[in-house]
C-alpha cells in the first residue's frame, strides 16, 4: 500500500497546532498525538435547531437540548491520522438542521482515531460502539425508538456504525457508510464489518477502493462515484500534499452533504461492473419502475422498499461526477453507426451548446471506443451543465497518435438521447466526416426513426 506508506512521510515532515474555541468542539490534536498515539476518549456533541451554533456536550447529568423523540442522526467519524478536526462537521450539522428537525450528535473519538498506526485506531471501533450502545440504550429508556435512530459513518465510522448496529439486531433506521474503511476490513465476515443486516436500511457511498476504501458491497445498496477509484478533480501526484491521500476518500463526504441541498440529483445506474457502465450496457432504469434510478445520498431511503424487498438485497450502482460541488453530470448516449471500411478505433470529444452560445463539454475520457462499419458503437458521455434546448453539436475525433496520417471517421448517423431526462426528443445527425483532431459543429435535427 505505497499510498499509505507515503502518507506517513509526509506526516512526519508536517506540524500542526490545535485550535481553541467559546463553545464545546471538537478535540483538535496535533501531529506529536499522532506520533506518541492516543488513548480512546469518546465525546458526544449534540446540536439541534435551537442550538445550530453551540454544540452541547452530552453526558449523563442530562441535556438542554436532546429531544428523543425526534429523529437522532449520529455521525461517525474515521482515522484521523493527523488529529486535526474533520472539516465538514460545521457543513454537515448546517444542512441536515436545515432540511429537518431533527437531533444530530457528533461522535468525536478524535483521542482514539489519532495515530500513525491505522490498526489502533482500527482496534478501538467496537470500543465505541459498545460507547455509542450506553448512549442509545438511555435514549430507548427516555422514550426514543430505534427507528428513529440513523448513523452515518466514515470510512471506520461505518463499520463502528455496523457493530452498534449488530448489537440491535439490525432494528436501527437507517446507516449511511461513506466510502467504508477498507484496510483491515476487506474480506472479513460480515460480523466484522458493516452489512446490509445492520439496520432496516444501509446505503454506502464507495469513492477511494483502490485506497482507503472497501471495494466490495456492504449495504442493500452501494453506490460506486466514477467506478469508486480516482475522483475527478482529485490530485493524482504526491506533490499535492495530503490532498494527494483523502481527497478521493473524502468525496464520498461531500457527495452526501451536496444532496442535501438539492441543487441537481445524482443519479446512480445498477450494473455488475464500472466498465459495464461505461460502455453503456446499463442506461436502463425499467427495474425500479414506477420509480426512477435511485439518487445518491440523503434522500436514496426513497428506494429502500425495492432495495430491501429485493433477494438477495444487494444492489451495486455506478455514475460519474463532475469534479466540483454540486458534483452532478448530465447524461447522454451517443450511438453512432459508421461507414468507414477500415475498423477505426479513437475517442470521441463532445461539446453541446445552446441558443445562447453556453457550451458544455463531455468531461469523461472515454475508453477507446471501436467504430466498425455498420455497426453501432453507443458512448456514455456526461455534461457538468444541462441544456433543454441543444442548437450545435461539436464533434472531435481522435485515435491518439500524434504523428502518422491524419484518420478519418464517416458517420452514417449519430445520435444523441438523454438518459437523464429520456422523454426529450432524441436529436440526430447524418453523414458526417470527421477528419482527425479537428472540430466540425452542426445543428442536430430530430431523429427521423426511434428505433435503437
Ligand atoms: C419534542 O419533539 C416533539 C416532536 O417534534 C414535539 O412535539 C415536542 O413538543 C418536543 N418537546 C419539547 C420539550 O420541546
Ligand atoms: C431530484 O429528484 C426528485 C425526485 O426524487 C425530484 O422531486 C426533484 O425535483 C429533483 N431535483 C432536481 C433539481 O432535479
Amino acid at each position: 500500500m505505497p499510498k499509505l506508506y507515503f502518507f506517513f512521510i509526509y506526516l512526519m515532515c508536517r506540524v500542526r497546532a490545535g485550535t481553541e474555541e467559546g463553545c464545546p468542539a471538537f478535540t483538535g490534536l496535533s501531529i506529536s498525538s499522532a506520533l506518541t498515539g492516543t488513548d480512546l476518549k469518546v465525546k458526544l456533541m449534540l446540536y439541534t435547531r435551537q442550538n445550530q451554533n453551540c454544540a452541547e456536550t452530552l453526558s449523563s447529568a442530562g441535556s438542554r437540548y436532546l429531544n428523543v423523540t425526534k429523529k437522532t442522526i449520529l455521525i461517525v467519524h474515521g482515522y484521523r491520522p493527523t488529529g486535526s478536526p474533520p472539516i465538514w462537521i460545521q457543513k454537515a450539522v448546517h444542512l441536515l438542521l436545515s432540511v429537518e428537525d431533527i437531533n444530530i450528535i457528533i461522535v468525536d473519538w478524535n483521542r482514539g482515531a489519532t495515530t500513525l498506526l491505522y490498526h489502533r485506531a482500527s482496534s478501538n471501533t467496537k470500543k465505541v460502539a459498545e460507547f455509542l450502545k450506553t448512549l442509545i440504550d438511555q435514549m430507548l429508556a427516555d422514550g426514543a425508538s430505534l427507528d428513529s435512530v440513523y448513523m452515518i459513518g466514515i470510512s471506520l465510522g461505518a463499520h463502528i456504525s455496523g457493530f452498534v448496529g449488530q448489537m440491535y439486531n439490525g432494528k436501527l433506521g437507517r446507516i449511511t457508510g461513506l466510502d467504508p474503511a477498507g484496510p483491515l476490513f476487506n474480506g472479513k465476515p460480515p460480523e466484522e464489518r458493516l452489512d446490509p443486516t445492520d439496520a432496516q436500511f444501509v446505503d454506502v457511498i464507495h469513492s477511494d477502493i483502490d485506497g482507503l476504501g472497501y471495494r466490495e458491497a456492504l449495504g442493500h445498496i452501494d453506490f460506486y462515484a466514477n467506478g469508486g477509484t480516482d475522483q475527478p478533480g482529485c490530485p493524482q501526484t504526491i506533490f499535492s500534499g495530503s490532498q494527494y491521500f483523502k481527497c478521493d476518500h473524502q468525496r464520498s463526504v461531500f457527495l452526501f452533504l451536496s444532496s442535501l441541498e438539492e441543487r441537481c440529483n445524482i443519479t446512480a445506474y445498477p450494473c455488475d461492473t464500472y466498465r459495464d457502465y461505461r460502455n453503456s450496457k446499463c442506461a436502463s432504469c425499467e427495474a425500479f419502475q414506477p420509480m426512477a434510478c435511485p439518487i445518491l445520498g440523503y434522500y436514496a431511503d426513497k428506494w429502500k422498499s425495492y432495495l430491501t424487498l429485493k433477494n438477495p438485497p444487494v444492489t451495486k450502482v455506478f455514475f460519474d461526477t463532475s469534479d466540483k460541488e454540486p458534483f452532478c453530470l448530465y447524461h447522454y448516449l451517443v450511438d453512432i453507426i459508421t461507414w468507414n471500411k477500415n475498423i477505426r478505433r479513437g475517442s470521441l470529444i463532445i461539446k453541446l451548446k445552446d441558443q445562447a452560445g453556453n457550451t458544455a463539454e463531455s468531461k469523461i475520457n472515454h475508453e477507446v471506443a471501436t467504430f466498425q462499419q455498420f455497426n453501432q458503437a453507443s458512448l456514455i458521455a456526461g455534461f457538468d451543465q444541462d441544456f433543454e434546448k441543444i442548437a450545435r453539436i461539436s464533434l472531435a475525433f481522435s485515435t491518439g497518435s500524434v504523428i502518422g496520417p491524419k484518420h478519418k471517421l464517416r458517420i452514417l448517423q449519430m445520435r444523441l438521447r438523454s438518459i437523464t431526462y429520456p422523454e426529450r426528443p432524441q436529436l440526430c445527425r447524418y453523414d458526417l466526416v470527421l477528419l482527425e483532431n479537428t472540430e466540425i459543429i452542426f445543428k442536430p435535427i430530430p431523429c427521423q426513426n426511434m428505433q435503437t
